[in-house]
């Protein structure tokens, strides 16, 4: 092994800005068999981070940043545990799990440059740390890793499934971009809707149908935990939107308010937009791109959009909930769990 910082080590301190994560009150992370499982998805990750450490050791630092800073795991743990819902082990599942949050995380290094946001995580965002060249390539490596584990280890069809929800999410990724350009028409709940299919449902669909694939899911089965997954996917995008808007950064331990700043796709900002008359839209639109949030503030309270955007939230919660119901999963309650996770989180 190199000489360089293991990655177990503590000679590459996180700069951990100053924060007080709040407590996570859904139980999901209280549950002992989550707690596991979102263990050993850690415990993978540094095992794979010590296989692939390479040259230019800068490079590996860059990549380690983000991925060792935390994160929900969550794409992981669906993967697993639609895997484990159709007899799938956890062991089998690992290696494809740990190369979702590798592309999740390379996601968000990308989304973090493109959106300007300098927490994440409850750490500098890589771009910032270490500039924004390197981190494209870091974000690009965890990608290749990500193929790596999983071609090592799988049918193409896998690869390509994998594949499919990263085309959808570069996809939706350029269509919240193409969002902030003053097009009032553009900026409705059905837009917004539309968007948080391709950037964040269609990675966590492929997440899901991996998982079940590895458990030998029948098609039944496939389609019932690919409707949860999606019905999760809008839950969980809709209730990121809202954390956009009323947490603090201590609480996501990320950048608040960046979509309202960006005039990003978000979906509680398209309900208000949606009800303000047509003359109060181009006024929305104008204080957005001039970042002044007040009046967008004042108009999504006017127009209750946080609850409005919550109560479309539980509607997904119900549905994934519905989506699985009658099926005998193995472990329903861990599903279920994290059906309500999704829109009771806090971070
Ligand atoms: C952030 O995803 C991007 C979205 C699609 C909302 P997460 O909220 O799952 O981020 P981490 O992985 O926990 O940091
Ligand atoms: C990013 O969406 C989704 C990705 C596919 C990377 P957001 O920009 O809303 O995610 P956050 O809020 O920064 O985590
Ligand atoms: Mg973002
Ligand atoms: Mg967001």
């Amino acid at each position: 092994m190199s000489e360089r910082p293991s990655v177990y080590n503590s000679s590459e301190p996180q700069t951990k800005v100053e924060t007080t994560r709040l407590m996570d009150t859904t139980g999901l992370l209280e549950n002992e068999k989550i707690r596991t499982r979102i263990n050993l998805i850690n415990e993978e990750i540094k095992r794979c981070l010590l296989d692939e450490d390479g040259e230019p050791a800068i490079l590996y630092e860059t990549t380690r940043h983000l991925i060792l800073a935390g994160g929900k795991r969550l794409r992981s743990l669906l993967l697993i545990l639609c895997s484990e819902a159709v007899g799938g082990t956890v062991v089998d599942a690992l290696p494809f799990a740990v190369a979702t949050e590798f592309i999740q995380t390379a996601s968000l290094i990308h989304d973090d440059v493109i959106d300007e946001d300098s927490m994440r995580r409850g750490v500098e965002t890589t771009h910032e740390k270490y500039g924004r060249k390197m981190a494209i390539i870091a974000g690009d490596l965890l990608v290749a890793i990500a193929i790596k584990l999983i071609g090592e280890r799988s049918t193409p069809e896998l690869l390509t499934y994998v594949a499919t929800g990263g085309i959808k999410m570069c996809e939706g990724e350029a269509a919240d971009l193409l969002m902030s350009q003053n097009k009032v028409q553009s900026y409705t709940t059905e837009a917004a809707l539309e968007i948080i299919r391709m950037k964040t449902v269609s990675f966590m669909v492929s997440a899901a149908k991996i998982g079940a694939m590895l458990g030998k899911a029948d098609q039944t089965q496939l389609e019932a935990l690919i409707n949860y997954s999606e019905m999760l996917g809008f839950s969980f995008q809709i209730r990121d939107d809202i954390l956009d808007i009323v947490a603090t950064q201590n609480g996501t331990g990320k950048t608040v308010l960046s979509d309202l700043r960006g005039s990003r796709s978000n979906f509680v900002l398209a309900h208000a937009m949606e009800s303000c008359s047509a003359k109060q839209k181009e006024e929305f639109v104008q204080k957005m791109n001039d970042g002044v949030t007040e009046f967008v503030l004042d108009q999504i309270s006017e127009h209750k959009s946080v609850e409005y955007s919550n109560g479309i939230a539980k509607k997904y919660v119900l549905a994934a909930k519905e989506a699985i119901r009658g099926f005998d999963f193995a472990n329903e309650e861990l599903l279920l769990l994290l059906a309500d996770f999704a829109v009771k989180r806090l971070y």
